[in-house]
């Protein structure tokens, strides 16, 4: 999946192709992008608000232990609030989940699957990768998590397209070569000569010389860039083969894959918890206290009251003086309520994503040994979107890769597979990349099809706009506030639970302290 696809930024480049940035900006300010008033820094309650004003914390009753619940019960347990989380699940974390051996994961219309991986493995089966300005390694920092750079962008990873396979960094040196030598025949043509100004266009060239690495007359003859099969440091190397046309260049379709550090989001340097990002919802579970996470409650109805909430779950019933709803919206929306008609329109409105992801893990680390991948991500035309190669463990024994990580359709056909034949298709696709060698030495694997977790059903979601809707369920509704990646515009981001929950605990711990 191409990054634009994951975020936000598909819709405003939609928007900006359209209407130029004077448009761009004003859909920003729409979608709550642009600065304002509640841009303020976030203030975790503290004990001292109460003890000045001469009152008591309250009740609060947090639906889903994902990373949204347990972050509110975590900030609200800083000033004293009486928290408890109801969780359908068997366990906390929600969709940050990572697998190891000893593990077993269920899934809808399923067999199980016991996860077999060696000691030390583990398979980040949800979130793996975290921008250094998200607010989760605030949360990696005052929890005490170690964490370590993710390689998301790896030129010697490859770019897999129309059943040709290259270097990223020899796929994008052919893409921007050639597209600067285009805009420079342009320019020289005088094509800009109504634009800018001779001055300009001189300083253009010269960056388009550099941008592409052209040769004297501007034009793109391959470039060291491109890598080399031996690089020739006492002489006698080996340059990889020399680029095709550019018509051959466009015609196998790598620029479609070509992501490199353009998103806001996935831009070089990102980072991981050391040993797994399960590690965040170790620590909050700590601090929040195991005690006040009750496992197997399905929520079976909510109430809001004059003075109070009351919600029913499978386990029975515990009543609070306020509830965060920090549910996936469409399993909210299948619980009874008596919010109104509104909300649960609202809640029904955001659309599931399939998504799914399968562990491989070999007994030889082949990508480095091999191939010379330390870390990244391969991109594909193939149904499994994308390899990702281990950013820790290097030349020790055993490594994992993700041998897919797809959505929607891709997902949905993945999901569809016996965790068996998941694993089959994917090594049958990764082959077609990396040759013989990554069908061998495969000791063990795990798939995960987020769609059929029975209490999540879905990777995330996506608003068909990020409407009236989307506004309703920001503020409370009675007693009842709602949290959730869902509810920003940083969907599938821990960091976007983690902006929802500070959100619904400011809004909550503002009205009990002026509450008469
Ligand atoms: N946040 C998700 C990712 O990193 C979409 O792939």
């Amino acid at each position: 999946m191409e990054g634009a696809k994951l975020t936000r930024r598909g819709l405003l480049v939609g928007i900006g192709a359209v209407g130029g940035a004077g448009a761009m900006y004003a859909a920003m300010g729409a979608l709550g992008l642009a600065p304002s008033e509640q841009d303020k820094e976030f203030a975790a309650p503290r004990q001292g608000d109460f003890s000045l004003r001469g009152k008591g914390a309250a009740k609060v009753v947090i639906l889903g232990a994902g990373v949204a619940g347990l972050i509110a019960a975590y900030e609200l347990g800083k000033a004293g609030y009486d928290c408890t989380l109801l969780e359908a699940g068997s366990r906390a974390g929600g969709r940050n989940l990572t697998l190891r051996g000893g593990d077993r994961l269920t899934e809808l219309n399923g067999p199980a699957q016991d996860v077999k991986f060696g000691e030390g493995v583990y398979f980040n089966a949800g979130p793996g990768r975290i921008a250094p300005w998200m607010v989760t390694l605030d949360y990696c920092r005052e929890l005490g998590i170690p964490i370590e750079t993710f390689i998301n962008n790896n030129a010697a990873a490859y770019v897999h397209t129309n059943g040709q396979t290259v270097r990223a960094r020899t796929a994008r040196a052919d893409m921007y070569g050639y597209v600067a030598e285009l805009l420079a025949k342009a320019t020289n043509l005088g094509a800009l000569d109504r634009t800018i100004t001779k001055a300009d266009q001189e300083t253009l060239l010269d960056f388009l010389r550099r941008f592409g690495d052209l040769g004297p007359k501007l034009e793109y003859e391959g470039s060291d860039r491109r890598g080399f099969t031996k690089f020739p440091a006492i002489g006698g190397g080996t340059p990889v083969e020399a680029p095709g046309t550019l018509h051959q260049i466009l015609a196998a379709g790598t620029g479609r894959s070509i992501i490199g550090d353009f998103g806001y989001e996935q831009a070089t340097p990102m980072f991981q918890p050391v040993g797994g990002m399960d590690a965040i919802v170790v620590k909050l579970k700590e601090a929040v206290g195991e005690d006040r996470i009750k496992t197997g409650a399905k929520v079976t109805k909510i109430t809001t009251l004059a003075d109070g909430v009351e919600i029913a779950h499978t386990g029975g019933v515990v009543k609070a003086d306020y509830c965060i709803a920090a549910l996936p919206p469409h399993i909210l929306a299948k619980i009874p309520h008596n919010l109104g008609a509104q909300i649960t329109t609202a809640l029904a409105t955001p659309a599931p994503v399939a998504a799914g992801k399968i562990g491989l893990e070999y007994g030889r680390r082949w990508w480095e040994l091999e191939d010379r991948v330390y870390g990244g991500v391969t991109e594909t035309d193939l149904d499994i979107t994308h390899i990702w190669y281990p950013s820790h463990g290097y030349h020790s024994e055993r490594g994992l890769l993700v041998g897919y990580y797809n959505t929607e359709h891709e997902a949905e056909l993945y999901g569809s597979l016996s965790p068996e034949d998941r694993r089959n298709r994917a090594l049958t696709q990764g082959k077609k990349i990396h040759g013989e060698k990554y069908r061998q030495n495969v000791l063990a694997s795990a798939s995960i099809a987020w769609h059929r977790q029975e209490h999540i059903q879905g990777g995330w979601v996506r608003w068909p706009s990020f409407d009236s809707s989307f506004t309703l369920l920001q503020r409370p509704a009675g007693r009842v506030y709602f949290a959730g990646d869902w509810l920003t515009h940083l969907i599938a981001w821990q960091a976007g639970a983690m902006e929802s929950a500070r959100g619904a605990v400011t809004q909550l711990h503002q009205r009990v302290l002026q509450s008469p």
